[in-house]
């Protein structure tokens, strides 16, 4: 729960990926705060049913397409959100995908170029688009994604995710230092395993396997990521700024 009652009460949150895991997740949570939250997502239907969610949850929701790797769907999308809810509070940039696990030698550079277009272009795309609106304001927080594979470098499995998401970190740490001065944070979380459709392209037992060794014994949960994102939001602890925040269950 946030430190002031009803601070996101009327404020607007901005998710990408918000029809799914994580972005779905956290959308809620916001939504149970009474936030108004815009899902955006390339599977608008989806995004639709999560707006809804966010209604059911206590919130005002509705829903848009975005395709995060076009520059002017993502303006639409920021366009779309000031329209409806008359401004923006937060971006929480969550869409992403490692597309498909790849050894070292296995990258083509049609994966190399749609991960690096999904989660980093994506991700400078959102910030770019928002922060001139958040400047106008003289507030605003964005959280992006990235992931412990950033840290582990995803050997044998996914480099070109661990990369791109190593990306996320450093174009959070430039913009972060940049905006800090202006009421903007920008700050990004990392998460170990957590249990979403995000991990439908490993292969049969790697997700139990992987489980397995976190010291806590579990995958993390969508929601649980939601309740971070919210409290990175709020205004409990404003000098957070420009860092990642890992959920790792103790895995290293
Ligand atoms: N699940 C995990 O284990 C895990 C761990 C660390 C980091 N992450 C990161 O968390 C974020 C959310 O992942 P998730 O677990 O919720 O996965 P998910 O697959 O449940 O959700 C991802 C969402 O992104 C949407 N999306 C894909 N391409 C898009 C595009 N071009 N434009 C707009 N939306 C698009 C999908 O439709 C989907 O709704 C991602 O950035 C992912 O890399 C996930």
């Amino acid at each position: 729960m946030p430190k002031t009652p009803d601070y996101f009460k009327g404020k607007t949150l901005v998710v990408t990926g918000g029809a799914s895991g994580i972005g779905r997740a956290t959308a809620l949570v916001f939504g149970r705060e009474g936030a108004n939250v815009l899902c955006a997502d390339i599977d608008e239907q989806a995004a639709q049913q999560a707006a809804r969610a966010v209604g059911e949850a206590g919130g005002r929701g509705e829903a848009v397409f975005v395709d995060v790797t076009r520059r002017e769907s993502v303006r639409a999308m920021v366009e779309a959100a000031i329209q409806r809810f008359g401004r923006i509070d937060f971006l929480f940039n969550s869409a992403g995908s490692a597309i498909r696990r790849a050894k070292f030698l296995e990258i083509d550079d049609e994966l190399w170029d749609r991960t690096y277009a999904l989660n980093v272009k994506g991700t400078f795309y959102g910030m770019q688009e928002v922060i001139p609106h958040m400047l106008k304001n003289g507030a605003g927080v964005i959280v992006n994604v990235a992931s412990t594979a950033a840290r582990s470098g995803g050997a044998g499995l996914s480099p070109h995710y661990a990369s791109s998401k190593g990306a996320v970190n450093t174009l959070t740490l430039g913009a972060a230092r940049e905006f800090a001065g202006q009421g903007i944070r920008i700050i990004s979380v990392s998460p170990t395993i957590v249990d979403t459709p995000f991990q439908d392209i490993n292969a049969a037992g790697a997700f139990e396997r992987a489980v397995s060794n976190i010291p806590l014994k579990r995958a993390g949960r969508a929601d649980e990521i939601g309740e971070l994102v919210l409290f990175l939001c709020s205004d409990a602890c404003e000098m957070m700024v420009a860092e990642t925040v890992y959920v790792t269950g103790g895995r290293q």
